[in-house]
């Protein structure tokens, strides 16, 4: 069984090892689910892996490229060890959408027709799973917001009305506001909505997935560890996290470790300032002593075996005015 029912919704599963525990059974079926993040986080390979596990369990997909070519699709792919070009001979279609604004003067006309040419192909082939990679390589031409809106409705419709399970992927990089309104407009139009993430600049951190958005349907909603292996996604399973768990734990006691070391410094300076007054104290008391023995022997004999003299010394000298470095 590949496809789970959870109050009223049914779900398909991804083929990605705990995306579908976390999810409580994969994507939503017939509705859009988007997949947001940098670059390089794993949108396509998400993407793609979905359609793969759909096309081996007899849905027929297509793969819409506005960004890649489709040979560099087949050649990614095959680095995970699936076969598109075989899967392509009858359940899968990849179809090279991407746009030379130069050579088409309407974009608006353009999606018209990509969009008649994929009912078509999909009609033919019965496809059950259509994924667009990525969407934002095609808004970034339409100008305006509006228009870029606009667009994103008629799509929104179209898939609404073609029944597939769809996967939109959008690039996430830069915080103009335009770009932030983008996104938002597009998770608004998504049922659900999927963030990867990748912290490029610290080789130790994990790749993480958040699912921030289900409609009708719970979802565990912390961000979860993912890799990138030789098979795909895999969520949940980041053999980083372990070392990385360890080196937090080495950063913690290097940092106690440091702190310990600066106390017992600072003690050792208290001490040795406790033994310069004692010393200091000591000479003062000789030097006392011997100025002594020059007064007259009967006064001073008296004196040194006093209880007065012996205070001199203290035995507990007051630690923090007496530390030179303090
Ligand atoms: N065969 C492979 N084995 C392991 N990791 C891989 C493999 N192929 C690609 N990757 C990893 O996947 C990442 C790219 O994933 P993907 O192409 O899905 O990113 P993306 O989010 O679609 O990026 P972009 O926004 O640029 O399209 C690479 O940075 C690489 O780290
Ligand atoms: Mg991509």
């Amino acid at each position: 069984m590949h496809t789970k029912k959870r109050a009223g919704l049914t779900k398909l599963a991804t083929g990605i090892p705990g995306f579908d525990d976390i999810t409580g059974g994969g994507l939503p079926q017939d509705r859009t689910t988007l997949i947001m993040g940098g670059p390089g986080t794993g949108k396509t390979v998400f993407a793609m892996q979905s359609l793969v596990a759909g096309v081996l369990r007899g849905e027929p997909g297509i793969l819409v490229t506005f960004q890649e070519s489709p040979r560099q699709i087949v050649e990614d792919a095959a680095s995970f060890g699936w076969d598109l070009a075989e899967l392509e001979k009858d359940k899968l279609v990849i179809l090279d959408a991407r746009i030379r604004p130069n050579i088409f003067k309407s974009i608006e006309l353009y999606l018209t027709g990509m969009l008649a040419g994929i009912k078509l192909v999909s009609g033919e082939m019965g496809a059950r799973r259509i994924v667009f990679d990525s969407l934002d390589a095609l808004l970034s031409l339409l100008g305006d917001r509006t228009t870029e809106r606009h667009e994103m409705f008629r799509l929104r419709d179209w898939l609404l009305d073609s029944g597939m399970t769809a996967v939109i992927t959008a690039q996430v990089e830069g915080d103009a506001p335009f770009v932030s309104q983008r996104h938002g407009f597009m998770q608004f139009m998504a049922d659900c909505v999927v963030s990867l993430s990748h912290d490029v600049s610290d080789p130790t951190a994990s790749r993480s997935l958040r699912v921030s958005k289900y409609r009708g349907s719970g979802f565990a909603e912390q961000e979860f560890p993912f890799i990138i292996g030789p098979a795909g996604l895999e969520v949940g399973y980041a053999p980083k996290a372990a070392s990385t768990g360890i080196q937090e734990e080495i950063k913690l006691a290097k940092g106690e470790f440091r702190a310990r070391i600066e106390t017992l410094n600072r003690q050792l300076e208290i001490k040795q300032a406790e033994l310069n007054f004692l010393l200091k104290a000591i000479a003062k008391q000789k030097d006392r002593g011997e100025d002594a023995r020059s007064l007259p022997v009967g006064r001073t004999s008296r004196k040194l075996g006093s209880r007065k003299t012996k205070a001199l010394i203290p035995r507990k000298p007051v630690l923090a005015t007496s530390n030179p470095l303090a």
